[in-house]
C-alpha cells in the first residue's frame, strides 16, 4: 500500500503566516505540522509516500522533508500544478500509485492515536474505498457521510449547509486504484460550485458504480489546526500528551520550574517562572519573565520582562518589556514585540497584511 501526503492548497485561513511560509511547516508543539501525519504513516508500516506540492514550493518542502529516510520512508515528490482540490491530488498521483492500493492523508490533520488500525482494517477487508467518521459539532465545514436505514454509506456531502447527522469525515481517504476511472470518460467527476475537485467526488463515483465503500469510526482524538484558534487548541493538546519534560540546559537557582516543562539545549533561563505544560526549543533566552501553561517557544527566541501564556511562539521571536500578559497568541518567526515599560502613551506597529492585533 502507498500513501499520499499533500503540502499544497491556498493557505487562506492561516494568512498572514502563509504569505511567507507554507501552513504545513508552521509548528505545533515546536514540530512542523506535517511531521505528525508523516510519523503516523511511518508508524502504520507504509514505506512509499508521495509528497505533492504546488509550483514554487518544492525547495522549501524538500528542505524540510528530504528523501524521507529520517522516518524510514521513501518520498516521491509529485507536482500538483494548481490547488484544484483534494480529488485532484489523487489524480496527479496516478503514476506514483501504479495500480496499488493507497490512501491520502491530509498534511494538516493530526490523528492523535495514529492510523495503524485504519490501515490494517483496509488491508483486511479490502473495500474499494474507506472513509472514517467522527462526531463533530461543526460538521457543516467538513465532509459529512450519509447513511441508509441499514447504516450503509449511501452518499457523502462536502460542507453541507444543513448536515443530516452529527458525523464528519476527517482527512484520511483509502482507495483501490480502480478509482482512477473517475478522472476519465463520460462519468468523470467535475468541479464543485466553488471550483474544486472535491474528495467526495471519487467516493460518489465508486458508490454509484456499486463498488463497496466502507466507513469506520475513528476512536482517537482528531485535530485539524487549519485556522488560528484550532492551532492554539492543537498546540495545547499535543503539549499535554507528548511533552517529555526533558530539560537539556542548565537552570540557575533563581528560577521556578513547575509542571511538565521541556527545555532544549543552550537555553538561558534567568529569574523566571515557567509553569508547564511548556515546551522550549534550543538557544532560547528567558529573563525576568513568566511563561505560563500551554506555551511552546521555538529556537532562538528571546523573552524578557514579559508574560506569555497559552501561545505558539515561532523561531527567532523577541518579546521584551511587554507589561500586559500575552495570551492565546500565535507569533510568526522573527517578529519583535517590544513594550515601552510603562513609559509611552501610544503603541507603534510595523505590521504586515492581514495581521490581527488585539490591544
Ligand atoms: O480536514 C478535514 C476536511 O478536509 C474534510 O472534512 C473535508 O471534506 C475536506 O474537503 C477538507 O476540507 P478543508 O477545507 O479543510 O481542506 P483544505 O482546503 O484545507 O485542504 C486540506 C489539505 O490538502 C491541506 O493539507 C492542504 C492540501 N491541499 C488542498 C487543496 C485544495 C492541496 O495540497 N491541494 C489542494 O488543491
Amino acid at each position: 500500500m502507498k500513501a499520499i501526503v499533500p503540502t499544497g492548497g491556498r493557505g487562506v485561513r492561516m494568512q498572514p503566516l502563509t504569505f511567507s511560509t507554507n501552513k504545513h511547516f508552521i509548528p505545533v508543539a515546536n514540530k512542523p505540522l506535517i511531521f505528525y501525519p508523516i510519523e503516523s504513516v511511518a508508524e502504520a508500516g507504509i514505506k512509499d509516500v508521495a509528497i505533492t506540492y504546488n509550483p514554487g514550493w518544492l525547495d522549501l518542502v524538500k528542505g524540510f522533508l528530504g528523501d524521507g529516510s529520517k522516518w524510514g520512508l521513501k518520498f516521491t515528490y509529485v507536482l500538483q500544478p494548481e490547488p484544484l482540490g483534494l480529488a485532484n491530488i489523487v489524480e496527479v498521483c496516478e503514476d506514483f500509485v501504479d495500480g496499488d492500493r493507497f490512501f491520502l492523508h491530509l498534511g494538516d490533520n493530526i490523528f492523535t492515536e495514529g492510523i495503524k488500525e485504519l490501515v490494517d482494517y483496509f488491508e483486511r477487508r479490502k473495500p474499494y474505498g474507506l472513509i472514517t467518521k467522527i462526531r463533530h459539532p461543526e460538521n457543516w465545514r467538513m465532509g459529512v457521510p450519509v447513511f441508509d436505514k441499514q447504516g450503509r454509506l449511501k452518499d457523502y456531502l462536502e460542507k453541507p449547509k444543513n448536515p443530516p447527522n452529527e458525523f464528519a469525515v476527517p482527512g484520511i481517504y483509502f482507495f483501490d486504484s480502480v478509482v482512477f476511472g473517475c478522472f476519465r470518460g463520460r462519468g468523470k467527476i467535475l468541479p464543485s460550485e466553488r471550483g474544486e475537485y472535491e474528495i467526495v467526488g471519487p467516493f460518489k463515483w465508486l458508490i454509484k458504480r456499486g463498488f463497496r465503500v466502507e466507513v469506520i469510526e475513528y476512536k482517537g482524538r482528531w485535530l485539524d489546526p487549519g485556522k488560528f484558534d484550532d492551532w492554539i487548541l492543537a498546540n495545547q493538546y499535543i503539549l499535554d500528551i507528548s511533552n517529555s519534560g526533558q530539560i537539556k540546559s542548565k537552570i540557575g537557582p533563581k528560577n521556578v520550574i513547575q509542571g511538565r516543562v521541556g527545555i532544549g539545549k543552550n537555553c538561558k533561563i534567568q529569574n523566571s517562572t515557567i509553569r508547564g505544560p511548556v515546551l522550549i526549543g534550543e538557544n532560547v533566552t528567558i529573563r525576568d519573565s513568566f511563561i505560563g501553561p500551554y506555551t511552546s517557544i521555538s529556537n532562538n527566541s528571546l523573552i524578557e520582562k514579559s508574560r506569555v501564556e497559552n501561545s505558539v511562539i515561532m523561531e527567532g521571536v523577541k518579546i521584551v518589556n511587554v507589561e500586559r500578559p500575552i495570551d492565546s497568541s500565535l507569533v510568526g518567526s522573527q517578529t519583535e514585540i517590544i513594550g515601552a515599560d510603562g513609559h509611552s502613551d501610544w503603541v507603534e506597529f510595523f505590521v504586515g497584511e492581514k495581521s490581527r492585533l488585539k490591544i
